[in-house]
């Protein structure tokens, strides 16, 4: 009887020890998710919510599918003349000898006609995200006679250029696309020479209509490093509205 007893008051005992222990686990787990939320997201003190902000690199916007489809869209016969790619060259300073990226090359419609304007103390590197598209470019440049065209497989987030290695590059109707566009501007700012200009042309939009607003592409080129020194709306026509370019801040 008297043993049964100090059993019981024993058995009594492990349990609040047992209780008390796991409760203060418990607490120290909560502390842990505390104390990591705060890089997820921000409370709002008024209303005690969790606002979700974009990772560091991130945009907290919708992003598109990139094309897919048939290259010869791209060669509209028109187009030279509707885009004025001359004077989109002129205002990128490319010339003879410049080095220059196609960043979303697709048919490198953009990237020969700069290939034919740098000549042979130039280079043209065709940057595409689309291994298809690249292999294209390869046998359109030995047809075309343009030995200065290097193509170069990127990804979403890297043109995977060499550092300081071009003076120009131009980014057509591919911007909305992008989707990690903080983090290609950047890596692509580090292929930039010193002085070397970023152009991007497209149309306004809210990207899942092939298009995105110029006031988000500058807020996010600014966003990356870049300090916009032209705006232009003459390559205005059905499927673009403006031509921004920038230079590393
Ligand atoms: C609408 S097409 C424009 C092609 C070309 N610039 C033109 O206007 O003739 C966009 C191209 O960008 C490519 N692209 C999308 N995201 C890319 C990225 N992060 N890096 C390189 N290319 C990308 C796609 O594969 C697609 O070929």
């Amino acid at each position: 009887m008297c043993s049964s007893f100090v059993d019981l008051v024993m058995r009594i005992s492990v349990c609040i020890v047992l209780a008390l222990a796991l409760a203060g686990c418990g607490s120290a787990f909560q502390q842990v998710k505390r104390s990591a939320a705060p890089t997820q997201s921000t409370a709002s003190p008024s209303k005690g919510e969790q606002v979700q902000q974009p990772a560091p690199d991130g945009v907290d916007r919708p992003t598109v599918k990139p094309y897919t489809g048939d290259l010869s869209i791209f060669e509209d016969p028109n187009r030279e003349q509707k885009l004025h790619v001359n004077r989109v060259m002129d205002i990128l300073s490319i010339k003879e000898g410049s080095n220059v990226a196609d960043i979303g090359a697709g048919s490198g419609w953009f990237t020969v006609r700069a290939a034919r304007r740098v000549g042979a103390s130039g280079l043209v590197y065709a940057v595409e995200i689309n291994p298809e598209y690249l292999e294209y470019i390869e046998k359109r440049a030995k047809r075309e006679n343009l030995p200065n065209i290097r193509v170069a497989l990127g990804t979403e987030d890297d043109p995977r250029l060499p550092d300081k290695s071009v003076d120009a590059v131009l980014l057509l109707k591919t911007y909305h696309e992008v989707a990690q566009p903080i983090r290609l501007l950047k890596r692509t700012r580090k292929s930039m020479r010193p002085g070397a200009l970023l152009g991007i042309i497209d149309r306004n939009g809210k990207v899942d209509d092939h298009g995105i607003d110029a006031d988000v592409v500058i807020k996010e080129a600014e966003r990356a490093g870049f300090a916009i020194v032209g705006q232009y709306d003459f390559v205005k026509s059905d499927d673009v509205d403006y031509f921004l370019v920038f230079r590393a801040k």
